[in-house]
């Protein structure tokens, strides 16, 4: 059988659940007549006027399902607006076409969110043979019940949530736990329920700090000397989401830099509620932000499941012809249907909390289970 020689790489923040997608891909692949070679740094690899790639086979990944994090190594680069030296915003997409055939690619498999994915939908028309593998911890991406990455988060956000709760309940104090997600709740919101937080603010729903103080006093008691007695907590935990912001408040950003896709990064509404419930409330507060070990360590059961799945699916849809086309998962993971969808689904819309089914507005947690 000849073989298709297909290029895979891996897109924008890193997340576990990519090395085991390879593995799937190669190890499906084999069977199918697929020759996989790996490409480095997402697009960036398509750039480089040298492009190398690593053979992909058997031998080579059949470890690679226990590895968090991507061994091709991941950029946010976007061929269609690259900055040169002048600080001009250029469109090389150009070069990622001649690469492809330099590299005699008959076919990619691109893993990533939103950008990595939204690159492969505008190269789709212009003849490039792709199939998508969704991934982000953030679990917006349209078109997808799943995305790689983020039940390993959930596990390793509730992880820290549930260690969080000793020093706050040791001294007494509010402990804010800031969590990624950019504009999408999903990491908070379960993550907050898993680890079982007080309050859960996502940017779905805009908060009221009046509210936020009036339940922390309900929890609380009005002061120190009510707390500590064995009758109530004296601790509190809230999740809050990095893109979370007051109803009379602004996103909270590190910095007014924005990407090569346009995004500015997110983070600090943590610092700033701590300083408020400081201020306004008999309360200590303290706010750590869980930053890039969210993403971190070995991809927790599911994201291995999935990861492989995802994989072996995108080798037999790039075996069937099947390009301009995104696996998705629909249902709960792993026990899910697996399809493909055409690959534009990922653009211009993202997949955010279903407040009215999930979240409840008057007691920032999930709805019906008594919080
Ligand atoms: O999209 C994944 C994510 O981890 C977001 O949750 C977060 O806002 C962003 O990436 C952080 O960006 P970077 O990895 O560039 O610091």
């Amino acid at each position: 059988m000849a073989e298709t020689r297909v290029g895979v790489l891996t897109g924008g923040g890193d997340a576990p659940g990519l090395n085991p997608a390879i593995k799937g891909l190669v190890y499906r692949g084999s069977e199918l007549g697929l020759e996989v070679v790996g490409l480095f740094d997402g697009w960036r690899s398509l750039m480089n006027p040298a492009p190398e790639v690593l053979k992909l086979d058997r031998e080579m990944v059949r470890r690679w399902d226990r590895d968090g994090g991507t061994n091709l190594g991941s950029s946010r680069t976007n061929p269609f607006r690259l900055v040169n030296e002048q600080g001009e915003s250029i469109d090389r997409s150009q070069e990622v076409l001649e690469n492809i055939q330099k590299l005699q690619l008959d076919a990619l498999v691109v893993c990533g969110g939103e950008d990595t994915l939204g690159v492969a939908a505008r190269l789709a028309p212009r003849g490039v043979k792709i199939v998508g593998v969704p991934k982000t911890i953030d679990k917006d991406l349209n078109g997808t019940d799943y995305t790689l990455g983020f039940d390993t988060a959930l596990r390793n956000v509730s992880e820290v949530i549930e260690r969080s709760r000793t020093p706050a309940g040791s001294h007494g104090w509010v402990q804010i736990v800031e969590v990624m997600g950019r504009h999408a709740g999903h990491l908070a919101l379960w993550s907050g329920v898993a680890g079982q937080s007080h309050l859960i603010l996502i940017p779905e729903h805009p908060f009221r700090y009046e509210r936020v103080f009036h339940l922390l006093r309900e929890r609380l008691g009005e002061s120190d000397l009510s707390r500590g007695l064995g009758q109530r907590p004296r601790y509190s935990v809230i999740v809050v989401a990095e893109g979370a912001c007051a109803q009379d408040g602004e996103l909270v950003t590190i910095d007014d830099r924005h990407d090569a896709f346009g995004h500015v990064r997110l983070g600090g509404i943590g610092e700033v509620l701590a300083r408020r419930i400081a201020s306004e409330t008999p309360y200590e507060a303290r706010a750590v932000v869980l930053g890039h070990p969210q993403r971190g360590g070995p991809p927790s059961p599911i994201d291995r499941i999935m990861g492989m799945m995802f994989g072996a699916r995108a080798a037999e849809a790039v075996a069937a012809k099947q390009f301009g086309t995104m696996v998705s998962a629909r249902g709960v993971a792993p026990a899910c249907e697996l399809s493909l969808v055409e690959i534009e689904t990922v653009q211009g819309k993202i997949n955010l909390v279903d407040v009215e089914r999930y979240y409840d507005t008057e007691r920032y947690h999930l709805k019906a289970i008594g919080m």
